[in-house]
């Protein structure tokens, strides 16, 4: 079963899998993933829409292997704020991208920031959830962005998160994985979320945001959410997340001591 939801393919054709016996190891194992000094510092990329378990996942791969973790989405999200407090319209892409250009984001240790306010936990909100969707789409802010994120990732030892991570920020990653999930199953995730709707919002409100942005995601003109040909797919729908990530670790391990 497992093993099929894992998959990395190419519109609709099967390029990389992943066997049962691996996946059974990988479920199995306690330790997997193995990081020494000497080793190479991989770039691992994370894509995939909103719920799927890009946050969990990515962060508990940095740990695991003493990585940095950006999130790249905080930094679309920061600049949404940013862009809100400074009344610049979000749909105005000269005056997004001169904000961008002269900003100072920083993002470490599950923290973000812009021009030293810690945004973290403000970026979380629906409002937020629009803004940075918004600005995502403006050719000139993502080329900004993507430039910042190659910066931030092409020293190797990170793990990136996001939607053009394996398209577009670093075609070449070591590690591409896609996590997907079904819109539904997303929705009720996101309800659940504390820390983002801080539980006040229903399902059907956070499932029509959701099929909003993920429209908003995938039709923008620059570096829509697609998926790597390279890629792993794990369609994490009916998986819990420890396994999510004892899989993503296990694809990991393996690149790691091949
Ligand atoms: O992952 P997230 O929901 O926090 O992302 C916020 C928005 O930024 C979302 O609309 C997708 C967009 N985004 C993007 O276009 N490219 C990225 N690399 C990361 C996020």
């Amino acid at each position: 079963m497992l093993a099929l939801a894992i998959r990395g393919f190419r519109q609709g054709r099967t390029t990389r899998q992943v066997s049962p016996n691996v996946v059974d190891h990988a479920l199995s194992s306690h330790v997997i993933a193995y990081q020494t000094s000497d080793m190479k510092q991989l770039v691992i990329a994370i894509d995939g829409p909103s719920g799927a378990g890009k946050g969990t996942v990515s962060s508990t791969l940095a740990k695991s292997l003493g990585y940095r973790h950006i999130d790249t989405g905080a930094m679309y999200r920061a600049v949404g704020w940013k862009s809100q407090v400074e009344k610049v319209p979000l749909d105005d892409e000269n005056a997004v991208a001169e904000l961008v250009g002269r900003v100072e984001i920083l993002v470490e240790a599950g923290t973000v920031s812009i021009d030293g306010h810690d945004v973290t936990k403000v970026i979380r909100t629906s409002d937020i959830d629009k803004a940075a969707a918004a600005v995502a789409r403006l050719p000139r802010v993502r080329e900004i962005m993507v430039a910042l994120q190659r910066t931030l990732g092409e020293a190797g030892g990170v793990v990136m998160e996001g939607r053009d991570i394996g398209t577009v920020v670093f075609p070449t990653a070591d590690v591409k994985i896609y996590l997907d999930a079904s819109a539904d199953e997303r929705a009720r995730r996101r309800v659940g979320d504390a820390a983002h709707t801080g539980g006040r919002e229903g399902h059907e409100a956070v499932a029509a945001s959701i099929a909003a942005r993920d429209k908003s995601d995938s039709t923008r003109a620059v570096s829509p959410l697609t998926l790597a040909a390279d890629a792993f797919y794990i369609d994490t729908t009916s998986m819990p997340i420890d396994q999510v990530v004892k899989t993503a670790m296990q694809l990991v391990s393996e690149k790691i001591n091949a």
